[in-house]
């Protein structure tokens, strides 16, 4: 895994922009897997301010979610499918029928899972997919325990989870329970990977995953075999790793 350290949290979504937009313009049909939650959010209002600017085109560029709750509707605000609305798509040039997050609305769920897996083999893969990492080292949704092997599947969500993402709700029990998200299967069979880290909550994460020791009970450790990972994370998350004398 390929480490770049940066100042903060502002120079991380600056980078990771670049980063992606650099990619997109080399690469026009690009598969883009897409993340949500608090870190990605700088990223994407910086895409949006380089296509005002640059008017750099999504035209063709196909994008694929990690996950979704289950239960909320598309417009519920707290709704992956309204995040990518509100944070991303609604600003860039991207039809929305090339864009794809799992449903957690659809009453085969199991069929949801198959169907969301065929939709990335049949685009050919994801070229790059970003990621964000959870205190607790999940990946997607792919909570410790996940096994290694798993594809797209329904998830119940670990407390720490429901803890961490009830600041978006009004009362951590109106958290969902379960989502549906990529397994680690699916994301490791991504051919490029961006891993965002910001940040003192994530510190811990930092240490597990650079000691590169690689079980299931710490999702993201699967991150040191594969083989063209970029990790960009700010100083305040790297402030445990610093003085680690193995780091992968
Ligand atoms: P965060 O979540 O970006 O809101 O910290 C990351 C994750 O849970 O993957």
């Amino acid at each position: 895994m390929k480490i770049i350290t940066v100042e903060n949290y502002q120079e991380m979504s600056r980078k990771a922009a670049e980063y992606i937009v650099d990619k997109v313009i080399s690469k026009p049909d690009l598969n883009l897997g897409l993340a949500t939650g608090g870190t990605p959010k700088g990223v994407y209002k910086n895409i949006k301010e380089d296509h005002k600017k640059n008017h750099t085109s999504y035209e063709h560029v196909t994008t694929f979610n990690l996950d979704e709750y289950i239960g909320l509707k598309q417009e519920d605000p707290n709704s992956y499918y309204q995040y990518m609305y509100e944070n991303l798509f609604k600003h860039i040039n991207i039809s929305l029928t090339q864009t794809n997050i799992p449903s957690g609305l659809n009453e085969n769920i199991q069929a949801e899972c198959t169907e969301y897996e065929r939709k990335i083999v049949d685009a050919g893969g994801i070229d790059l997919q970003l990621l964000g990492i959870g205190s607790n080292g999940h990946i997607g949704f792919n909570e410790p325990g996940t096994p290694f092997t798993t594809k797209t599947h329904v998830v119940d969500l670990a407390l720490s989870t429901k803890k961490a993402n009830a600041r978006y709700f009004d009362k951590i029990n109106e958290v969902p329970s379960q989502a549906i998200t990529m397994g680690i299967q699916t994301i490791m069979n991504s051919k490029e990977i961006l891993l965002l880290v910001s940040g003192k909550a994530k510190q811990d994460a930092m240490v597990k995953l650079l000691s590169g020791v690689v079980t299931e009970n710490f999702p993201a450790s699967i991150l040191n075999q594969h083989h063209n990972t970029t990790i960009i994370a700010d100083e305040e998350a790297m402030e445990l790793v610093k003085n680690m004398s193995y780091v992968r």
